[in-house]
């Protein structure tokens, strides 16, 4: 099966070529729309869709998508599955991300999956020749369970893996942990490689969306509204970190 689901030809001219995994998420259609309308040339990455009932025109009807995006299918499951929407970029906006906070999957499963997609994508830019920068959409969580009492913090704070595992609430490891342990991997293997790999770490976003599912951080902004308790944790976690953004690498 062809894994360009919706494809035009590119312009001549734009400002080059962005891969951005995710492109049905929340943060992930912001950044399409926002690069198409800085004129890149956008290739994104959903999952598979093998029924065809996804509805994508959400991304298809966005202004200035004519001829500047393509859509491809890729799973993190599959870490080699996102080389065909990686050739050719400059960039990679690594985005996509196993969100899982109602227990049903292990923390092994979730840290597996998510490192091991990492890392596939960026062993990918490497054999493209093309990308120059990796922006690898981490968290503030990991950067704020580090266990000091400060209110400063920098790149050079993480999250202490045992502190999370022994004081905060199961349903949050697989993502709090995963996304730590992922975040390392991406950097390490930047330095070992000498790719430029640089990490965002937003605190809990909000805010009007154009995709069509309800956020999950959007909802848990709501909770006290719509009363729902795992999510309620979530933005008692994640409500000391809003607005903080910490980046690291180069
Ligand atoms: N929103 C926040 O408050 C916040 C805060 C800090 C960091 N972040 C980070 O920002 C990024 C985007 O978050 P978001 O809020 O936009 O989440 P989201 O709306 O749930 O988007 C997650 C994206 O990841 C994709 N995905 C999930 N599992 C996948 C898999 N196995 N293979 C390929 N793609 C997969 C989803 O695809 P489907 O549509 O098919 O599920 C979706 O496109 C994540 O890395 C998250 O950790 C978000």
């Amino acid at each position: 099966m062809p894994n360009v689901l919706i494809e035009w030809r590119e312009m001549e001219g734009d400002k080059g070529t962005v891969c951005l995994t995710g492109g049905t998420g929340f943060i992930g259609s912001w950044l399409i729309k926002r690069l198409l309308q800085e004129g890149y040339s956008v290739r994104t990455t959903v999952r598979a869709d093998p029924e065809n009932k996804r509805d994508l025109t959400f991304l298809t009807s966005l202004p200035g998508v004519a001829e500047k995006l393509k859509i491809f299918s890729a799973d993190l499951n599959d870490p080699n599955s996102f080389d065909a929407a990686i050739e050719g970029s400059k960039a990679v906006l690594h985005v996509a991300t196993p969100l899982s906070f109602d227990g049903k999957e292990s923390l092994e499963a979730v840290t597996e999956r998510s490192t091991s997609g990492a890392l596939g994508i960026l062993k990918a830019c490497l054999r493209s020749k093309t990308v120059k920068r990796v922006v690898y959409t981490s968290s503030a969580a990991t950067v704020i369970y580090n266990g000091q009492e400060t209110d400063m913090m920098d790149e050079s704070f993480w999250t202490d893996v045992d502190f999370v595992t022994q004081k905060l609430n199961p349903k949050t490891h697989p993502y709090l942990i995963s996304k730590t342990f992922t975040e390392r991997a991406v950097l390490e293997f930047g330095t070992q490689h000498g790719l430029d790999v640089v990490t965002v770490n937003p605190g809990l976003v909000v805010g009007p969306f154009i995709c069509p599912k309800f956020p999950d951080s959007v909802r848990s902004s709501l909770a006290l509204v719509l009363g729902t308790n795992l999510l309620l944790v979530l933005v008692i976690f994640f409500s000391f970190s809003l607005n903080r953004l910490i980046k690291r690498g180069s």
